[in-house]
């Protein structure tokens, strides 16, 4: 694996003259951040060695190199979900190449589900912490020493100083914001409501099928996460009859996105 890591990360090396600092990962709905990105350089996911292709509708799959907030960056339009079929270490390549480029910060957006009562569809959490509900945790096997430990230490993996500016920049921008615990499963069902109702037990503010497996590989490898989920749809375990559609998850996104593309934009400056 780690051959092809270096493959990837070299194939994009020669062709990039700079090294990304910051990494930002866009979720479905999710990706209208990059028009804000300055002399990008486009590979699609397609046309990079080793790369798994995104497969779901909404979701571009593009790797974009460029500037953003004075800096320099690489985003991810499209990720890799383990609904999709992928295998962790497929969902997770691209995170192991950021490391081989250089980049030292991990930005993650999703989608997510509120389970929090207190959450309406339309708001904005920034991630404290996260709970693994994937059956299969992305660091299983053979550890790769050269990337972190064995056993990840995993008491602030959500970097408190990127939460600090998410805060202030919010602030600044009177955006209102909930601080919640993400729960992340592997989906592609949504939750039935006796489910909704333990991951609220569990103590979790949002669900979703990302994030967390991208997140504990940047982890192990010493990169500051940050990760923020716009609340797509309220968990009503208490009214069982309201469905929620891929639609309705996709245009909430969408029109909550300029939102987040300021407070995304405004960590990336002050880092
Ligand atoms: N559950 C899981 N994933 C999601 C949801 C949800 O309710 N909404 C958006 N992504």
């Amino acid at each position: 694996m780690t051959k092809q890591f270096e493959t990837t990360a070299n194939f994009l090396k020669v062709k990039i003259d700079f090294t990304p600092e910051i990494c930002i990962i866009l979720g479905s709905g999710l990706g209208a951040l990059v028009n804000e990105i300055d002399d990008q350089i486009i590979f699609p996911y397609s046309e990079i060695p080793n790369f798994p292709v995104s497969t779901v509708q909404g979701h571009s799959g593009n790797l974009i190199f460029g500037t953003l907030g004075g800096k320099k960056i690489v985003a991810m339009q499209g990720r890799f979900h383990y609904y999709e079929g992928y295998e962790m270490n497929e969902v997770t390549f691209p995170i192991r190449v950021m490391k081989l480029l250089g980049v030292k910060y991990l930005i993650v957006s999703n989608a997510a589900g509120g389970l929090n009562p207190k959450y309406k569809a339309g708001d904005l959490m920034i991630i404290t912490d996260h709970i693994n509900f994937f059956p299969i945790n992305p660091l299983r096997g053979k550890n790769l020493d050269s990337f972190g430990v064995r056993f990840p230490d995993m008491s602030k993996v959500y970097n408190s100083d990127l939460i600090k500016l998410a805060e202030e920049t919010a602030k600044k921008e009177q955006i209102p914001y909930h601080k919640g615990i993400y729960i992340g499963s592997s989906g592609p069902t949504l939750e039935t409501p006796a489910e909704y109702r333990l991951f609220r037990i569990f103590g979790a503010d949002a669900t979703g099928m990302s994030t967390v497996p991208e997140v504990i590989v940047a982890h192990h490898q010493s990169m500051k996460c940050f990760g923020i989920s716009v609340i797509t749809n309220e968990s009503e375990p208490e009214n069982p009859e309201i469905e929620t559609t891929h639609d309705e998850v996709q245009n909430m996104a969408e029109s909550v996105e300029p939102k987040l593309t300021k407070i995304i934009t405004g960590v990336i400056k002050n880092i």
